[in-house]
């Protein structure tokens, strides 16, 4: 029996059994409800062999919320499976290799992320990667539609800006596209900002919280600095970090010098974006997240800000706000690249 259904006959003998003292009762039925409703979900990893992929999935079988971890990649998820699975916290782990097994990977997924595809090279953008990662995304999301219709999506591979309305457009022709399920993973941006802007106070970053809004290609970029409490900037640490958040990219893939992009702050913020919806699938209140979502709160069709993430989803999605003139000036300019 699954493990929702036994959650589910238990509550219903409990139910069966209070009932007579239910009026006294109150207050533990609700908290055996809600621990009854906080189960560990299906989570899928579309390029689970890859540089993010691999140190994600291991994050992922680290996360309390993950009852079952599907790896899939073209070549080599089988042996990441049988490597990370040895680790000894909760949950099962299973790799599935080859596209013959893409739709047995993702059955019964609760959420899909997808980090599959090319990373870039020195002197590439993001967008140059769009040929060869716009097709592999619209393949995989096939297999959801098919498999998972119901699942949450998140898009991990770049650009991000352009795969994401692709997704969405493959999943309205299969006739399942629900906008509240499926997101373009930003998180890195915040991550860096709230890095980069912790150490520039002499911070710890965990007291920061950076709304980064707009996409995730350099100026698209766009990180609320003039929110952040506490702090007098002087123009050149603003103009200074602004650059290297929405940069920050470029340093890893120079660094790396050939050798692929990010990866392991990638691995880390995508951990920590599936971590925060999966409490909120769970039924935990007031959790948030930016995330690259269908929108209105601008012109673009898609938008990142901060979101409520739900049971659903996506859940309220907050304005843009008040902007400084540097930060308005950068909006204005970034509106018109992300409605092509
Ligand atoms: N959203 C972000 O903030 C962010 C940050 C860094 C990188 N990225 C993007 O993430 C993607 C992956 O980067 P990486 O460094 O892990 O690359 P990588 O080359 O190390 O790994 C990609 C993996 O995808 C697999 N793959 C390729 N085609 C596939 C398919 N059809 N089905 C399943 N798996 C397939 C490959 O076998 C490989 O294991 C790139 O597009 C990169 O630009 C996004």
């Amino acid at each position: 029996m699954s493990n929702l259904l036994v959650f589910k006959a238990a509550l219903t003998a409990a139910w069966v059994f209070m009932r007579p003292f239910a009026h006294r009762c109150t207050p533990l039925l609700v908290l055996l409800f809600i621990s009854c409703m906080a189960q560990g979900k299906r989570v899928a990893v579309l390029g689970a062999s890859g540089g993010i992929g691999q140190p994600m999935s291991l994050l992922l079988k680290l996360d309390p919320n993950v009852s079952s971890l599907s790896l899939f990649d073209i070549q080599g998820s089988p042996g990441v499976a049988a490597d990370i699975g040895h680790c000894c916290t909760q949950g099962t782990v299973e790799g599935f290799s080859g596209s013959d097994q893409l739709d047995k990977a993702l059955a019964g997924a609760d959420l899909v992320i997808i980090p599959a595809g090319v990373p870039r090279k020195p002197g590439m953008t993001r967008d140059d990667l769009f040929n060869t990662n716009a097709s592999i995304v619209k393949q995989l999301v096939e297999g959801c539609a098919r498999a998972c219709p119901e699942a949450h999506i998140g898009i991990i591979s770049n650009p991000v800006n352009s795969t994401v309305p692709i997704a969405a457009e493959t999943l309205k022709a299969a006739g399942v596209y629900n906008p509240k399920r499926l997101f373009g993973i930003t998180t890195l941006d915040v991550v860096r900002a709230n890095k980069f802007v912790a150490d520039s106070q002499g911070w710890d970053p965990k007291d920061v919280e950076v709304t980064v809004v707009g996409g995730h290609a350099g100026k698209t970029i766009l990180p609320l600095l003039s929110r952040v409490k506490d702090v007098e900037w002087d123009h050149d640490t603003l103009e200074k970090l602004y650059n290297r958040i929405q940069f920050g990219g470029d340093e890893v893939v120079q660094a790396k010098d050939g050798a692929g992009s990010a990866t392991l702050s990638m691995a880390y913020a995508g951990a920590r974006f599936a971590n925060s919806l999966l409490r909120a699938m769970n039924g935990e209140a007031g959790v948030t997240e930016c995330a690259f979502v269908e929108s209105s709160v601008t012109e673009a069709p898609f938008f990142s800000t901060r979101i409520e993430l739900t049971a659903e989803g996506v859940g309220k999605i907050h304005e843009v706000g008040q902007l400084s003139e540097w930060e308005q000036a950068n909006f204005d300019e970034m509106l018109p690249v992300l409605q092509e």
